[in-house]
């Protein structure tokens, strides 16, 4: 493919509606880069933690992009998070990261100064991108753009099977609890709520399994595209 056919693909959706594995999966598949936005308002998060700062205070959350230092390193299986030259896999995958992140990630003037990092992502052969708002704002000329959904209840399972497996203590009912309160924040703020983009194509993964919906996605893709497995 050439450089001026690279093209995006975004999928956003709630939080633990699968959208992370399976922009892995596409991004494999596809010979593509990966954009975890999600991942990078948790180290802003994180960041914000560590200096003990005010995660509701805009202007001084905003002012930590000036000397925000993060990279990606390839990993096994997932890439590895670095803030400050530090490893920081552990915490950012924490509820606690979690619910920070979607804190500051209300504050419009940080969304705003996080749009070029995350544009940045975007080089050939193209980019599969994941998040909230990957479709409506971050990427809104994007080729191919999906919105996955998937019940809060059957998130809490996906989530409480995950912790476990992580070795963490999990309770599914405070998951619940939290994932409709995090849904509630990422829908009703003022800057880029959740929500599917117009010509966004909605999967409701509830009842689907996870190389069910990666067979889906690439399957529309590929049928547009006539792109050839790598
Ligand atoms: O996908 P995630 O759980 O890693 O995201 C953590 C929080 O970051 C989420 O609650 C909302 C916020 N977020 C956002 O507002 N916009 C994005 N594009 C990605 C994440």
């Amino acid at each position: 493919m050439k450089d001026k056919d690279a093209f995006v693909v975004t999928i956003d959706g709630p939080g633990g509606s699968g959208k992370g594995s399976l922009a892995l999966n596409v991004a494999r598949e596809l010979g593509f880069h990966l954009l975890d936005s999600g991942a990078i308002y948790r180290l802003l998060a994180l960041k914000a933690l560590q200096q003990g700062g005010d995660l509701g205070d805009e202007k001084q959350v905003a002012g930590l992009i000036d000397e925000f230092n993060i990279r990606f390193e390839a990993g096994d299986e997932l890439s590895v998070p670095y803030l400050d030259e530090v490893d920081v896999s552990a915490e950012l995958r924490l509820e606690a990261t979690g619910d920070a992140a979607s804190r500051v990630a209300r504050h419009p003037l940080v969304r705003e100064r996080l749009l070029s990092l995350q544009r940045s992502f975007f080089k050939p052969p193209g980019l599969v991108a994941d998040g909230r708002d990957m479709g409506t704002v971050v990427f809104p000329k994007a080729k191919f753009k999906f919105f996955l959904y998937a019940s809060v209840e059957i998130r809490a399972q996906r989530r409480y099977k995950q912790l476990i497996n992580m070795g963490l203590s999990a309770n599914i009912a405070h998951l619940q609890a939290d994932i409709a309160e995090r849904d509630e924040r990422d829908q009703n703020r003022s800057a880029s709520p959740l929500k599917p983009a117009e010509d966004a194509l909605v999967v409701d993964s509830s009842l689907l399994d996870l190389a069910q919906v990666t067979n889906l996605v690439l399957s529309h893709i590929r049928e547009r595209q006539s792109l050839q497995p790598v």
